[in-house]
């Protein structure tokens, strides 16, 4: 039995879909336990590649269950529409089950999303207008609605009601938006209900159940520690706990239980969105990895902001979240680039750190420091040992594993599932 977990340690989009994907292979339930749509995971299986946003990575192999956990806030229409997807590429969604507890994304939280962006101007966050930090409002104010209330046809439309009446004002009188009429929201969402009321379960039951009985589960990290609310470069983070802490909040074990947590990184560093990012690099090398490593946002198309790779910022992910290996991808796509710099410490007012700081202004001050290395300019897509990757490729992941304290165990070299190396 092993109880696996799956974090993304950047800004996210490090690549945890693929990983998820193929640990799935010899896991009984897969389980997201934190954010929602704002995500997007790619999957490249037998040359068909799939997006998901909300479904588990693990819906592609048969027979899995796949349990969207109360830490997710869940939009109906996408999540219908994503079933509507993978079912007309073949793909079975039965083992699918959704946590009561799990709140709802309403149209409000939506255009609430928009109308606080568009106030923020330029300060804006850059988020993906998923309505993502409205519902968590919502749910730490306590007027959420969860997936038991939308079972629930009397309950939903009394929670309908009762939140319009404070979101209308807030949508009108604050930001002169144009406020919902409830019953067009009460019939569209008591629709949803219908077609979801199969997958609708107390998810943290069947999840106990299963690692009683020694079944082996692995939960899928979305978004990362940079973007955590806690530990994250707050403001410009999401309104969830993607740390591995998050696991236990967002699916209702204890975290006795968790054997092994992957952090998966690139092997240089993206953002999409705004915020701070040391070693970003705004110039020629940053379009050079943008290109070379098809820098595209998943959910929102965004071109991502590109640059080093920031082994502070790793370590720093290592220790909230108790990693136990690293997972690194595009080893082939950084191997193409003349010269490699890799960022070792920070130099801030005189002094050298390697702490990541928690204030915005002294992460301004901070200047990364970095060590050069060599590229590997040859194809390593077919390598699947590690003994076969070039020298200067494992001089480079060695001084990765130097410097984070945790060893690399999983390897990159393609898009596609099997183009991985175990470690
Ligand atoms: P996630 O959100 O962490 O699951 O990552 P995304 O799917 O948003 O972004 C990762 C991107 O990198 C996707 O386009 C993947 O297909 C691609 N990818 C993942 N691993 C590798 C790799 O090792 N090499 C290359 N070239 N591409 C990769
Ligand atoms: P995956 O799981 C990359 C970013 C947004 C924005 C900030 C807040 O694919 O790695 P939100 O809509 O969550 O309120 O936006 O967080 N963001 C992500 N960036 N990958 C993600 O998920 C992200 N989820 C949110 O771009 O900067
Ligand atoms: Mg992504």
């Amino acid at each position: 039995m092993a109880v696996r977990v799956v974090v993304g340690t950047q800004w996210g989009d490090e690549g945890k879909g693929k990983y998820i994907d193929m640990l799935a292979g010899d896991s009984d339930i897969v389980v997201r336990f934190s954010g929602g749509n704002n995500a997007g995971h790619t999957i490249v299986a037998d040359g068909v590649k799939y997006a998901l946003h909300l479904i588990p990575s693990g819906i592609l192999h048969k027979g899995k269950t796949c349990i969207i956990g109360n830490g997710v806030v869940v939009d109906p229409s996408v999540l219908l529409q994503e079933i509507e997807e993978l079912n007309g590429k073949g793909i079975s969604t039965d083992g699918l089950l959704i946590s009561d507890r799990a709140h709802l994304i309403m149209p409000y939280h939506k255009l609430l999303d928009e109308l606080q962006e568009n106030f923020r101007g330029s300060s804006n966050i850059g988020t993906t207008k998923r309505g993502i930090g409205p519902a968590y409002m919502d749910k730490t104010e306590r007027s959420g609605i969860r997936m038991c209330d939308l079972m629930e046809k009397e309950t939903f439309i009394q929670k309908v009601k009762s939140n319009l009446e404070v979101k209308n004002l807030i949508i009108e009188k604050v930001y002169g938006g144009k406020g919902f009429n409830p019953e067009e929201i009460i019939s569209e969402y008591l629709g949803y209900a219908e077609k979801l009321r199969k997958y609708v379960t107390d998810a943290s039951v069947v999840l106990f159940d299963a690692i009683e009985a020694g079944k082996n589960v692995l939960f899928e990290g979305a978004q990362a520690a940079f973007l955590d609310l806690d530990f994250g470069t707050y403001p410009y983070v999401t309104s969830s706990n993607p740390i591995a802490g998050g696991v236990c909040t967002g699916s209702g074990i204890g975290p006795v239980y968790i054997d092994e947590v992957f952090g998966v990184l690139k092997a240089y560093t993206s953002r999409v969105g705004a915020g701070p990012f040391p070693t970003e690099q705004n110039n020629e090398i940053g379009d050079t990895i943008r290109e070379l490593g098809w820098e595209y946002g998943t959910t929102t198309g965004r071109p991502r902001r590109c640059g080093w790779l920031d082994t502070v910022m790793i370590k720093y992910a290592a220790r909230i979240n108790g990693l136990t290996g690293l997972a690194i991808n595009h080893v082939d796509t950084i191997g193409k680039l003349d010269k490699i710099k890799l960022c070792t410490a920070y130099k801030k007012d005189g002094k050298i750190i390697t702490y990541f700081p928690s204030s915005l202004n002294e992460l301004a001050k901070c200047e990364p420091i970095y060590e050069e290395f060599d590229n590997w300019n040859i194809d390593i897509s077919g390598v699947r040992s590690y003994e076969e990757l070039p020298a200067n490729a494992k001089k480079y992941l060695k001084r990765i594993e130097e410097l984070t304290g945790v060893k690399v165990k999983l390897i990159g070299v393609g898009k596609e599932r099997e183009q991985t190396i175990k470690v």
